[in-house]
């Protein structure tokens, strides 16, 4: 898909691999409808993206996407000044990376699944409409390394990353004919606020290599690249499908390593004391 002249929905573009992405479609010329609660965040970057001298346009929307009438009126108020949706980026997610009975239900487990599933299904359900209409669209779903390996303290996160996976596999297989791409993008740690919301409470050095962690924007130049040629998944650092098939090939060992190297470590003071 050239990308110029194009609509593209960025939610989550208040900050890190959302905010990249948003200034990436600026500059390649798009017209981008940037999505997200800190609106003035939003502004500011929509400031910035009008300046470019690439011809895009910017529209904001404060949106919480967890809530259905808020992702209503997202597309609304698109369709309303840009008439057509090419491309959708379901971007917006958080995690909160704690042992599971630490999570609280409401704040921790309830509202990851409610934006990191739901805000992804039913964001998508309400611009397929308006891609089939047009026989044309690209989809592109921010999973996460944790969609495919699901590690300690990532459990709510790791299954509604799954979720992701699972979501975007069949509607791939439903929505081709209608000319609608869909591609998964794997990211492993990316340096953006994440952490910050994360609530990690690590004792233990374990953490993803310094040489393996990406910048929003590699991760932004890998969504421009999918819309361009899109692919059903693309893992990134490329590096971390080892471990993709050492857990699907070996989990009894990758078990075992994960238990001995990150679960006793972390818990050892814990285990002791019951
Ligand atoms: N960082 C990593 O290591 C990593 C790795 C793999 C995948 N990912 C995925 O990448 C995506 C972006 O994360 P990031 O690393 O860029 O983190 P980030 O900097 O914290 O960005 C998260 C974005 O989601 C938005 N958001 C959060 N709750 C929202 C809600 N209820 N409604 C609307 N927007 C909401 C935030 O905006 P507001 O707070 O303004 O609403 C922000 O723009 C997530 O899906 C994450 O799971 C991240």
């Amino acid at each position: 898909m050239d990308i110029k002249n194009k609509i593209a929905i960025v939610t989550g573009a208040s900050s890190g691999i959302g905010e990249a992405t948003a200034r990436a479609f600026g500059r390649e010329g798009a017209k981008v409808v940037l999505a997200a609660r800190r609106v003035d965040k939003l502004q500011t970057l929509a400031q910035e993206i009008n300046s470019m001298d690439t011809g895009t346009e910017t529209l904001v929307i404060q949106a919480d996407l967890s809530k259905l009438e808020d992702i209503q009126s997202m597309i609304a108020q698109t369709l309303e000044k840009f008439k057509r949706i090419d491309i959708l980026v379901n971007n917006a997610g958080f995690g909160r990376l704690d042992w599971l009975e630490n999570l609280d239900p409401i704040k921790d487990i309830q509202a990851q699944i409610d934006l990191n599933i739901l805000g992804v299904i039913q964001t998508t359900r309400q611009v397929l409409p308006v891609m089939m209409e047009q026989r044309a669209g690209s989809i592109i779903n921010m999973c996460s390394m944790a969609g495919l390996v699901a590690t300690p303290t990532y459990t709510v996160y790791a299954a509604s990353k799954h979720a992701v996976h699972g979501f975007s596999e069949a509607l791939r297989r439903e929505v081709k004919p209608w000319g609608i791409d869909v591609s998964l993008i794997y990211p492993g740690g990316v340096v953006t606020e994440f952490t910050q919301h994360a609530g990690i409470k690590r004792k233990t050095n374990a953490r993803t290599p310094k040489s393996m962690l990406l910048t929003a924007e590699q991760v932004a130049n890998a969504v421009i690249k999918l819309v361009k040629r899109p692919r059903r998944m693309l893992i990134i650092p490329w590096l971390w499908s080892v471990t993709v098939f050492m857990n699907r090939l070996l989990p009894g060992l990758v078990d075992y390593t994960t238990i001995k190297r990150f679960t006793i470590p972390e818990r050892e003071d814990e285990l002791k004391i019951r």
